[in-house]
Order: structure tokens, then C-alpha cells, then sequence
């Protein structure tokens, strides 16, 4: 999808900021969230886009990372399943994390449908991750 097409799609304000990416609601579906990235290069949305498509063949994973929609043309923006806030309460919920996944803070999982996933996994340790 190109910016003109995802703009006319989301909120006008972020709901939610990080530091590679500012997330927006989106009009019509609220069963989706828009990652906008605020650098340069789009990092983060090419890296958890590509480790979306690379979880294909490891169906362990499907309960464990959120879901990517659409990355646009150029990697600024990133459509990915909402996952809400996880409170103390669901700590113990969370499953094992892929080795490679080293930013295991507690805004880093989101929930739905009482399942516990990683929603910000654009940061990674690579030589997990090639090894
Ligand atoms: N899938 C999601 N559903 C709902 N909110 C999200 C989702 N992913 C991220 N967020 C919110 O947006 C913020 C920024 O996104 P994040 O993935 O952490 O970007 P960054 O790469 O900048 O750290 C998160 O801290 C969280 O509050
Ligand atoms: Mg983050």
C-alpha cells in the first residue's frame, strides 16, 4: 500500500510511542493497529515484517508472535494485529521466548483473547537468529 492509501486509514494522532515507531488506531478496524516509523530507514518495520513471514514454517510461533498485516512499499508503515497492554496479573501468562528475542519488557507483549504475544519484536539479537 502506498503512504496516501494508509494515511486516509488512520487516526490523525499516535495513541501509543516508541522509539523506532509511533502507532496509530485505525478508522475502520479496530482489530488493527498502523506501526508508523519515525527514522530514517524503516528498521523495525522491515525486520519484524521479515521475521513475520520467516515464522511461517514454525506453527509454535503463531501464538507467540503478533500477527503482521501489510508492510507499505517503502517499510514506513506496518499493519499488525492490536495487542493491548498486559498488566502484572498477566506476567505469567507469557510462553517462552524465541532465543533471539532480547527486548523482553512488559510493553513489548500485548494480549487478546486472553493469549500473551510479542507485539514488538524489531529488535533482535542476530547471531540467535542465523545460528
Ligand atoms: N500490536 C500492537 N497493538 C497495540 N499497541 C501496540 C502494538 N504494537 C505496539 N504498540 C504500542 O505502540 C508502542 C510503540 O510500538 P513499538 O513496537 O514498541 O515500537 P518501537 O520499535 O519504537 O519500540 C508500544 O510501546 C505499544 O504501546
Ligand atoms: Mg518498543
Amino acid at each position: 500500500m502506498s503512504k496516501a492509501d494508509i494515511e486516509t486509514l488512520i487516526e490523525a494522532e499516535p495513541f501509543a510511542k516508541g522509539t523506532a515507531r509511533h502507532a496509530y488506531r485505525m478508522k475502520s478496524d479496530t482489530n488493527a493497529i498502523v506501526k508508523k516509523s519515525i527514522q530514517p530507514r524503516n528498521y523495525s518495520n522491515f525486520l519484524e515484517w521479515t521475521i513475520w513471514l520467516g515464522s511461517e514454517p514454525h506453527p509454535q510461533l503463531e501464538n507467540v508472535l503478533g500477527r503482521c498485516h501489510c508492510l507499505s512499499v517503502t517499510g514506513e508503515y506496518l499493519i499488525m494485529e492490536r495487542l493491548d497492554d498486559i498488566e502484572k496479573s498477566d506476567y505469567r501468562l507469557i510462553r517462552d521466548v524465541p532465543a533471539w528475542f532480547n527486548d523482553t519488557k512488559p510493553s513489548a507483549f500485548g494480549k487478546r483473547n486472553g493469549v500473551i504475544k510479542i507485539r514488538d519484536y524489531g529488535m533482535v539479537h542476530f547471531a540467535e537468529l542465523l545460528n
